[in-house]
């Protein structure tokens, strides 16, 4: 397929070569164009303007950093979209965000598609992500071939955009609250000598085998904090974006407010771009460990 795509940060450039490698014909466009360029080396077209990545294109993808470059990026999208091409945004977004761009679009006559996805930048390098599109089904239908490049698995939220949102952030709700509980057993054993690699065994061998405690019980036990898939800055906003849409639908949910004060500190500490496990790290100097 023809396909546009806004947005080389970390995930964007990784997803772009899935594009490629699935073979379908990519124009890519970045706010910043110098990180075009690996993308160039590896065939796809270079756009000099959002208007420019259009052209032709069945489908746009963005995988912008929030709201606010979502929006900015609509206005201009709304405008240059031929008739019948599908907007789909991969970002994580708020559901606030998510309502309005769906209304803009839908306004100009524009299916639109929110399609999050589940993964650190290396599961999309390996186009293993999992794939959350929610939006109106004959336009999701369309994407299916894209989806199929960049992820291993999709997950259909239904005919709501905001679905998808809500089953994102709900997602890394969960994975929030996962990094505190290992961050919290593990300054509890090592106040008892214990090797931190032993507790990341007993944890991933035992009952919690899975990516998300292999991955961060690895980041945590290691303090590999300048390993970044994700940052801190972004998981902040995530966290308001969580506490945001429960807001919306005046649902409490605790633990969310206890991992997000963690974000806060080490942001505080000017951790804002270390990777957001670090939220282990802020939990063990709480406790007098270093
Ligand atoms: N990293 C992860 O593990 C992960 C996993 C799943 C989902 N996500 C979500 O995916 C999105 C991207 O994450 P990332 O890690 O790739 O972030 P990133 O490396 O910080 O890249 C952000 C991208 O957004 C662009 N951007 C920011 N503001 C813009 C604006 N006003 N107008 C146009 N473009 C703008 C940046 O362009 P410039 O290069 O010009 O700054 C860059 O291409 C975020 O919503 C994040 O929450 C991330």
């Amino acid at each position: 397929m023809k396909v546009g795509f806004i947005g080389l940060g970390r995930m964007g450039r990784a997803m772009s070569r899935s594009l490629l490698r699935g073979g379908h014909d990519v124009v890519v466009y970045n706010r910043t164009p110098e990180k075009a360029a690996e993308l160039a080396e590896a065939g796809a077209r270079v756009a000099q303007s959002i208007a420019e990545s259009c052209e032709g294109s069945e489908a746009v993808m963005t995988m912008v950093a929030n709201d606010e470059a979502l929006e900015e990026v609509t206005s201009q999208l709304r405008e240059s979209l031929p008739a019948g091409t599908v907007p789909v945004a991969m970002g994580t977004h708020g559901v606030g965000a998510i309502k309005a761009v769906a209304a803009a679009h839908a306004e100009a006559g524009q299916p639109f598609v929110a399609a999050p996805v589940l993964g650190r930048p290396e599961a999309a390098e390996e186009g293993a992500l999992g794939i959350v599109p929610g939006g109106p089904a004959e336009a999701v239908e369309r994407c299916l071939p894209l989806f199929e490049a960049m992820g291993k698995r999709t997950f259909r939220a239904g005919e709501l955009p905001e679905s998808a949102s809500a089953i994102k952030l709900a997602n890394n709700f969960v994975l929030g609250c996962a990094i505190e509980a290992i961050g919290e057993g593990m300054a509890l054993v090592r106040k008892y000598d214990v090797d931190p690699q032993v507790f990341h065994e007993v944890l991933t061998e035992g009952l919690f085998a899975g990516p998300a405690y292999n991955t961060y019980g690895r980041i945590i036990s290691a303090e590999d904090y300048d390993h970044v898939g994700f940052t801190v800055e972004l998981a902040l906003k995530d966290a308001n974006l969580i506490l945001a849409a429960a807001d919306l639908a005046r649902l409490p949910l605790p633990s969310a407010n206890v991992y997000r004060d963690r974000l806060l500190t080490a942001m505080a500490e000017g951790d804002d771009q270390k990777d957001w496990a670090i939220m282990a790290r802020v939990q063990a100097r709480s406790g007098g460990l270093e």
